[in-house]
């Protein structure tokens, strides 16, 4: 697997547009404090069908949405989303200029962390430097392997950076070959 892949999506601006609509509509995200928010799936797809129909060129697997805003300036600390996990990686808002840095680990330990609602990611340990070993600057959908540690990056003087992020039940590993 690889770490990363642009991809080439029909329509991406109207996907563009339709998330940031549904996002101002129906959703408190801008509002609050909230990092990470889980979305509806199905409500998503419905009110922006095009980007369903859009990556059934590359999965039929079914797939879960949540909405990531970073408020700058400063550093998501670099993690693990899962052991082995393919996200795709959709920009809205405030995106370029970011980076997603992807590190090797080591020789550092990991930790499984699961919060109240579930989730469940991995903490780094701090024993010896990570190494960084690639990046992408988020201009584009992407699929990426959230199984390598990875870490973002944004500028200060950027308004909140607002990503959709979807994650595949069942082996997407495919999707990074
Ligand atoms: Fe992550």
């Amino acid at each position: 697997m690889i770490a990363y892949k642009f991809i080439e999506l029909n329509n991406e601006e109207t996907i563009t547009r339709k998330l940031n609509e549904y996002v101002e509509k129906f959703t408190d995200i801008l509002q609050t404090g909230r990092s990470w928010t889980p979305v509806k799936t199905e409500t998503v797809f419905s009110y922006v069908p095009e980007l369903l129909d859009s990556l059934k060129k590359y999965t039929s697997l079914s797939i879960d949405i949540s909405a990531f805003v970073f408020r700058p300036p400063g550093y998501e600390e670099a993690h693990l989303d899962g052991i082995i996990e393919t996200r795709l990686l959709y920009p809205v808002r405030n995106c370029a200029g970011s980076f997603t840095k992807f590190y090797d680990l080591n020789g550092n330990s990991v930790t499984k962390m699961v919060e109240a609602k579930g989730n469940v990611w991995w903490k780094i340990g701090k024993e010896f430097p990570l190494k960084e070993i690639d990046r992408l600057e988020l201009t584009k959908p992407v699929f990426f392997n959230a199984g390598v540690p990875h870490g973002v990056q944004t500028p200060a003087g950027n308004g909140p950076r607002l990503t959709f992020t979807c994650s595949f039940k069942g082996d997407a590993s495919y999707l990074l070959t």
